[in-house]
C-alpha cells in the first residue's frame, strides 16, 4: 500500500511556488515547487498564503488548493497540519516565513533560495530548523538535475582526467545567482577559497553587487565574470581538464562536450573535436527535487540540497561581496 500523500502548504504563490508552471503545457516538465508537487503525485497541496488576493485566488484554483488566506496566522493552522512547509516568499519575508513555518513543525520545510538575505541570518534559521529536527531544503535546482549529477560523479571518479581550470559567469547579484554558482562550483569542485575579488557592479539588486572573482578549489583555479542583468540572463560554466571541455550553457538548458583528440591537421599533437552540444536535463530537476523531497520525509533519504550546503555557498558569497564592498551584512 502506498504511504498517504504528504500534505504541503506553500507561502508566497508567485513564479517559483507556480506561476512560471502557469501557462506551460500540462505535459511539460514543472518548474515550480506546485508543478512539481503535483506532478509526483505524493503530495496534497493543501493550503496557500500570500497577501495578494488575486494572485492567491488564481494560484488555488489552477492548483486545485482548498485552504487559503492573506498570512500565515489567518490560516489558524495547527502544529503538524502540513508535512512540508514551501516558502516561495521574497526573500527579505524568508526569516519571518522560516518563524512561521517552525511554530508549525512540519517534517521538512523546502525554502526557495537565498535561504535569508544574511549570512549570519542564515546560520541561525539552519540552526533552528536541526535543533528542532525539522529538514530543511534549499532550491539549488541544480542540485537535483540528472546531468549536474552525472558529471559531478564522473569528475569524482575521475572520468575528465585532471581539471585544469573552471570559468563561470553569471548576472544578477552574487548572493542571488552567484549562490547558485558558488553552491554548483562546490558540489562538481569541492570546498572553494577565495583569492581576489574585482570591481562589483550593482547590475539588479541595490544590496546585492554583481563581482568577479579568483578563487580556488584544492589546486584548481576558478574564475567568476560577470555579465550584466539588464542584457539577457546569463548563467554557464565552463571546465578546462586533461580530456576535453564541459560547458554548461544557458542556465543548464543546453551543454556543448568537446574531447581531446589526435590533431587532424599537426602530427603528433592534440586538439579538441567539434563536439556536441546536447539538451540539458534542468527541466527535470524540480521533479526530481519533488522525489528526494518525498523520500527524505517517508524514507530518511539524504537531502541533495540542504540547509549546510547552502549555508557554505552563502559564506563564500558573503565573503566575495565584502572583499568587494568592505561592509558588513546583517
Ligand atoms: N531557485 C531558483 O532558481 C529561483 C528563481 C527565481 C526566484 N527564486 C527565489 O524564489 C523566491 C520568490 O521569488 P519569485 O520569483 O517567485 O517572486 P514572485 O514575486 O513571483 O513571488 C513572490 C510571492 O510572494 C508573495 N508575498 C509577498 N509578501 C508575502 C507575505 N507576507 N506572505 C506570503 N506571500 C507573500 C507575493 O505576493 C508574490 O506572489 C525568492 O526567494 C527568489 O530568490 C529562486
Amino acid at each position: 500500500m502506498s504511504p498517504p500523500p504528504l500534505r504541503i502548504l506553500i507561502i508566497g504563490c508567485g513564479n517559483m511556488a507556480g506561476g512560471f508552471d502557469a501557462g506551460r503545457p500540462a505535459d511539460a516538465p514543472p518548474l515550480t515547487h506546485a508543478g512539481a508537487f503535483a506532478r509526483h503525485g505524493g503530495f496534497s497541496l493543501l493550503a496557500c498564503v500570500d497577501p495578494d488576493e488575486i494572485r492567491r485566488d488564481e494560484f488555488a484554483a489552477r492548483w486545485n488548493v482548498p485552504r487559503n488566506a492573506a498570512s500565515v496566522a489567518d490560516l489558524n493552522a495547527r502544529r503538524g497540519d502540513f508535512d512540508i512547509i514551501s516558502i516561495c516568499s521574497p526573500t527579505a519575508l524568508h526569516p519571518e516565513h522560516l518563524a512561521a513555518a517552525l511554530e508549525l513543525e512540519p517534517r521538512l520545510i523546502f525554502c526557495e533560495k537565498p535561504v535569508t538575505p544574511g549570512l549570519a541570518q542564515t546560520e541561525a534559521w539552519v540552526q533552528a530548523c536541526e535543533d528542532k529536527g525539522i529538514l530543511l531544503a534549499i532550491n539549488h535546482t541544480r542540485r537535483w538535475a540528472p546531468d549536474v549529477r552525472r558529471l559531478a560523479d564522473e569528475l569524482a571518479g575521475n572520468a575528465w582526467g585532471r581539471i585544469r581550470s573552471v570559468v563561470g559567469h553569471y548576472n544578477k547579484g552574487i548572493l542571488n545567482n552567484g549562490g547558485h554558482m558558488i553552491d554548483l562550483l562546490h558540489l562538481l569542485l569541492g570546498r572553494l577559497e577565495l583569492v581576489q575579488t574585482g570591481q562589483p557592479s550593482w547590475d539588479f539588486w541595490d544590496t546585492d553587487p554583481t563581482v568577479p572573482a579568483m578563487l580556488r578549489a584544492g589546486d584548481v583555479p576558478v574564475s567568476l565574470n560577470v555579465a550584466h542583468a539588464a542584457d539577457y540572463a546569463h548563467f554557464e560554466l565552463q571546465l578546462i581538464t586533461e580530456k576535453g571541455i564541459v560547458t554548461m550553457e544557458d542556465g543548464g538548458m543546453n551543454w556543448r562536450v568537446r574531447h581531446a583528440i589526435a590533431s587532424p591537421h599537426f602530427k603528433g599533437y592534440h586538439a579538441l573535436n567539434e563536439g556536441t552540444r546536447t539538451a540539458g536535463q534542468y527541466p527535470q530537476a524540480m521533479l526530481a527535487a519533488a522525489t528526494n523531497l518525498h523520500a527524505a520525509v517517508t524514507n530518511g533519504d539524504a537531502l541533495a540540497s540542504d540547509g549546510r550546503s547552502a549555508l557554505a555557498a552563502q559564506h563564500i558569497c558573503e565573503q566575495i561581496r565584502l572583499s568587494a564592498i568592505g561592509s558588513a551584512s546583517t
